[in-house]
């Protein structure tokens, strides 16, 4: 980068993030965050960068929608035989992120990952738009197509097939859940001297320690 970048060095100017703020519990800081976020209605709040590793160690990144969370953790939904269900089934452990520019915050969340049950991957499947499932039930996410016309023919001949528009959940396309072992809420602060807190797991409740930016 060039010293003439420096001029438009950014300021972060939004907010502070105090020890005495912070909630207890990362999953109410986490909310807090994520309802301001969508209380500003930022393009794509919940979406999060999600990052899985192969039994090389060779990691691998992409994004990835937050469907829900809760005690039990945070949800999103995908094609089991992607790239990600492959680094899962042989490495559960995975990172997620979520970046909201407008507020110069970042929130990682590390941990396992679980398939959530055949049945909420039904429910879900069920509530989401025709041609969301149609296209979900007939693409083999991440596998090497032909062309642009192999999927579309694909997706009209499974439309004729369940006229009603009802698709059946596949059994390949589905939930995870990741169960955090460690937050870390960043807050931009003026001068670079930035705010960040890390939530580590103990055996009952929290550590929470503030790092340097
Ligand atoms: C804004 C945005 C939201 C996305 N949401 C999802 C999602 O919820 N589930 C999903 O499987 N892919 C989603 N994708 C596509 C993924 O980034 C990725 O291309 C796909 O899951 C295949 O990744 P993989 O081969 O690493 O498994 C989204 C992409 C973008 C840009």
């Amino acid at each position: 980068m060039s010293q003439d970048q420096n001029h438009n060095r950014r300021e972060y100017a939004h907010g502070a993030l105090r020890r005495g703020d912070l909630a207890a519990d990362p999953l109410d800081q986490f909310k807090a965050w994520l309802d301001a976020a969508l209380e500003a209605q930022l393009t794509d709040a919940t979406a999060m960068a999600l990052a899985t590793a192969d039994p090389q160690g060779m990691p691998s990144n992409r994004i990835v929608l937050l469907k829900g969370y809760s005690d039990r953790g945070f949800t999103w939904f995908t094609d089991y035989r992607s790239l990600k269900g492959a680094d899962l089934a042989a490495n559960p452990q995975a990172a997620l992120l979520f970046y909201w520019r407008e507020f110069e915050r970042q929130v990682r969340i590390s941990g396992t990952v679980e398939k959530i049950s055949r049945a909420e991957s039904a429910d879900y499947f069920a509530s989401r738009p025709p041609d969301s499932q149609l296209a979900a039930a007939a693409s083999h996410q991440s596998a090497a197509v032909a062309d642009r016309p192999t999927l579309e023919q694909a997706v009209a001949k499974l439309s004729a097939q369940y006229p009603d528009g009802v698709v059946p959940a596949p059994q390949q396309w589905g939930g995870y859940c990741l169960s955090p072992t460690r937050f870390e809420f960043w807050q931009g602060r003026e001068g670079r001297l930035h705010d960040r807190f890390c939530y580590v797991a103990q055996d009952a409740g929290w550590l929470i320690e503030r790092l340097q930016p």
